[in-house]
């Protein structure tokens, strides 16, 4: 059942650290991957010492590089942790024996914790980018494909899972609407991904947050590219469009540093810290190449970015949204859930209304 409810700013703590244990690695167990790639994939294209797919090359325009592989798996970490540990919000059962679809899997972490999890399961990862481990779970493997192109005809899964793809995905109805036709009746979708931009806790600073000057900028960068980093708040209408059923959407807030009360927001906090400042330089080709920018002026917005992190003097949170819906289970089935939902999750940009996380 949907949980939003309205957001009330998070509790400052008067004595925040930035500490330095904010790293964590996975580690996965079983047999070999069972997907053969052909050598081409892995001619990388390399630019400014970052290292990017060579699959359709210049589609995606973050890196694949280790660098960038742990930023996502401390990134899947902070996805799981802000809602308190499952890998999805969607009721898949414990002894789930369905065929399983992640898109734009990654480093594959999400799709061997799924499998290491749901034994009885077969999940497929697909990406631009062949970076996953060779030895994964037995019920996993992974396949290099543009998900934006068709589908194979007749490959029908039962759950499809897709996380942080606000930067890959054009249209979000054409996937949705693919993602829809592979699903058999009844099949879940579950969608999760950032809110942009930014938030200040304190509302009164928002005109004067470099960071969210950066997050403002990296919207309209991203927006000429043709990308939307605001997709979430038109996740419900457009799956409702393409024929999903019981859409459910729920909202949890991600303090950028410690600056917030309580355990889980301070760990949150620090591993949220961890992934912006990590990834801030790999937005660089938005900054110069899109919205021509001279580097000087760059690396100027980047430094200024970078003190206004570390000060934590202006307390900031990232809206996240957790959405899944079903496929009918048979045709012409009325949309259900829609009562208990009423309300929840109101949409249009201006009115994104993110849950606040129990604290801990
Ligand atoms: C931010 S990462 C998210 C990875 C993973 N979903 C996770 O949450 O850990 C985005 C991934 O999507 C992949 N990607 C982007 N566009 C894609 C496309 N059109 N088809 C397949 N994969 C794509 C990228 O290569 C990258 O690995």
């Amino acid at each position: 059942m949907a949980t939003d409810r309205p957001a009330s700013p998070l509790e400052s703590d008067s004595t925040p650290s930035l500490g330095d244990d904010n790293r964590s690695t996975h580690s996965s167990s079983g047999s070999k991957r069972t997907q053969s790639i052909t050598s081409s994939v892995y001619d990388y294209q390399f630019k400014d010492g970052r290292r990017y797919h060579a699959y359709e090359p210049g589609l995606y325009m973050l890196p694949n590089d280790d660098t960038e592989q742990d930023r996502l798996d401390l990134q899947h970490h902070i996805f799981r942790l802000s809602i308190d540990g499952p890998l999805h919000i969607a009721p898949i059962p414990k002894d789930y024996a369905g065929h399983v679809l992640d898109i734009g899997t990654g480093t594959g972490i999400w799709a061997m914790e799924f499998a290491d999890d749901h034994p009885a399961s077969t999940v497929l990862g697909v990406d631009l980018s062949p970076i996953q481990p060779d030895f994964v779970p037995a019920n996993c493997s992974f396949r290099v494909d543009n998900i934006e192109s068709d589908w194979i005809a007749d490959e029908k899964f039962d759950f499809i899972h897709s996380r942080a793809m606000v930067g890959g995905i054009k249209s979000w109805p054409n996937l949705f609407s693919q993602a829809h036709a592979h699903l058999k009746p009844g099949g879940i979708i579950e969608v999760q991904d950032v809110y942009f931009p930014t938030v200040c806790n304190d509302p009164s600073q928002t005109s004067t947050s470099v960071f969210v000057a950066y997050n403002n900028l990296l919207l309209e960068a991203t927006k000429r590219v043709g990308l939307d980093f605001q997709a979430t708040t038109k996740w419900k209408t457009q799956l409702e469009a393409a024929g999903f059923v019981d859409v459910h959407t729920r909202w949890v807030n991600w303090p950028v540093g410690p600056w917030a009360k309580h355990k889980k927001n301070k760990i949150i906090g620090k591993f949220t810290y961890a992934d912006f400042t990590g990834g801030l330089t790999m937005t660089r080709p938005f900054f110069q190449n899109v919205l021509g920018k001279s580097k000087e002026d760059v690396d100027e917005l980047f430094e200024k970015v970078k003190v206004e992190l570390e000060e934590q003097k202006i307390h900031l949170f990232q809206k996240v949204c957790f959405c899944w819906a079903r496929k009918p289970r048979v045709d012409g089935e009325v949309v259900g859930g829609q009562e208990a939902e009423k309300g929840e999750n109101e949409r249009g940009e201006e009115k994104v209304v993110p849950k606040e996380e129990e604290n801990v």
